[in-house]
């Protein structure tokens, strides 16, 4: 075992890209392979029935791995359901926003101010905190915080993919706690007895998109209604029915279940995990911090996300030039999102420590002929 996944393959760039994302080498080999013939089975992982033995295998080596490498208690369920992260931010509140209660929303970004828009269309919700005036360069302090009195759930985001802010501490409420881990899962150990649910879409950390992978305390999801939501938006149904009332994206699940294996294997724990992310995301923000040419859009830095760092140069023109370079030297899908602009270096659970060595080489070169 190493904590230091390479990237072997010479015909591949270093993939900066917000999600869909970098995935691992040996992940990617191994698909290559099980597209043509998984298990010796003569058929291939998209050829194969969703209620046949061998997909049987493939979910429950999934759900296996991911309880194990996670540390998932065993009150927690683990559903599989299409519509990515998305349709989880209609879901929560058909579910779990009854008439009479208020769900608390932390507004911390595009994704969860999207998430509590679309909640006051099921119900009363309350912005518990935002820093949408700032752009988001942070997350809001306890003080700022404007809890309900006995809340259906209170809502956040882990990590602001957009923004580069990521939480290392929770809402201090007592509501159950849901929160959108879709860009930092699996980066580090998750404390799940704050949580009564998580929920990520695949494309960042775990696999491909379109579908979300939700944990769910039992307690919780016993709250939902029974019978009256659209049989697919129903957690309930996803439950008993081992995520495929439907034929679920059986493919998405086997290349999720070859990405937590790879974990397991690669680093052993999700604390391990958690170091090599430090480790990969200091080097950007030392040199971030050191040099008067680049500047970071977060700058708290018990707030800076390890996965998605977002920054600039002192031009926006310059920044176009730095983007069109580094493409040219393999460094890719480095453009900030357009609502900040700028540069944006996601580094993904996948993404090996040589990419961001090279980057940081780059961003030298770059200021030392641009500056
Ligand atoms: C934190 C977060 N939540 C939700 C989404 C939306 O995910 P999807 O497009 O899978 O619905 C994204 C996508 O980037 C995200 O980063």
């Amino acid at each position: 075992m190493t904590t230091a996944p390479t990237q072997t393959a010479t015909d591949r760039a270093f993939n900066f890209s917000a999600g869909p994302a970098v995935l691992p080498e040996p992940v990617i080999q191994q698909a290559k392979k099980d597209l043509w013939n998984v298990f010796g089975s003569g058929m291939g992982v998209c050829e194969l029935s969703h209620r046949g033995p061998e997909y049987d295998r493939i979910l429950e080596e999934c759900l296996a791995d991911t309880r194990e490498i996670g540390n998932i208690p065993d009150n927690y369920h683990i559903l599989f359901m299409q519509g990515g992260a998305t349709l989880q931010t209609s879901m929560i509140p058909m579910s779990f926003l009854p008439a009479g209660k208020t769900a608390d929303y932390f507004d911390t970004g595009k994704w969860s101010h999207d998430a509590a828009a679309e909640a006051s269309k099921f119900g009363s919700m309350n912005i518990a905190g935002i820093t949408r005036d700032e752009n988001y360069c942070r997350l809001p302090t306890e003080a700022e915080s404007n809890y309900s009195n006995d809340a259906a759930y209170c809502f956040f985001v882990s990590n602001n993919t957009i923004y580069g802010t990521q939480y290392n501490r929770f809402p201090n409420t007592k509501a159950p706690l849901v929160c959108d881990m879709s860009s930092d899962i699996y980066c580090r150990p998750i404390e799940w007895n704050k949580y009564a649910m998580v929920y990520a879409s695949l494309q960042k950390n775990l696999g491909p998109s379109g579908q979300a992978c939700i944990m769910i305390r039992d307690d919780f999801l016993q709250t939902a209604p029974d019978d009256t939501l659209p049989k697919l938006m129903d957690y309930k149904i996803a439950q008993k029915k081992q995520s495929r009332y439907n034929t679920p994206n059986t493919f998405a699940i086997y290349l999720m279940g070859q990405v937590v294996k790879w974990i397991k294997s690669e680093f052993g724990s999700l604390a391990a995990v958690e170091k090599y992310n430090i480790e990969k995301a200091a080097l950007l923000y030392d040199m971030l911090d050191n040099s008067p040419f680049y500047s970071a859009h977060v700058n708290n830095p018990d707030e800076r996300s390890t996965m998605n760092i977002p920054f600039k140069t002192t031009a926006p023109d310059l920044d176009k030039k730095f983007i069109a370079e580094a493409a040219q030297i393999n460094l890719s899908t480095l453009s900030g999102h357009r609502s900040i602009g700028g540069m944006r270096a996601s580094m993904y659970n996948a993404m090996p420590i040589e990419g961001a060595r090279a980057l940081v080489e780059f961003m030298k070169k770059f200021e030392s002929e641009n500056a």
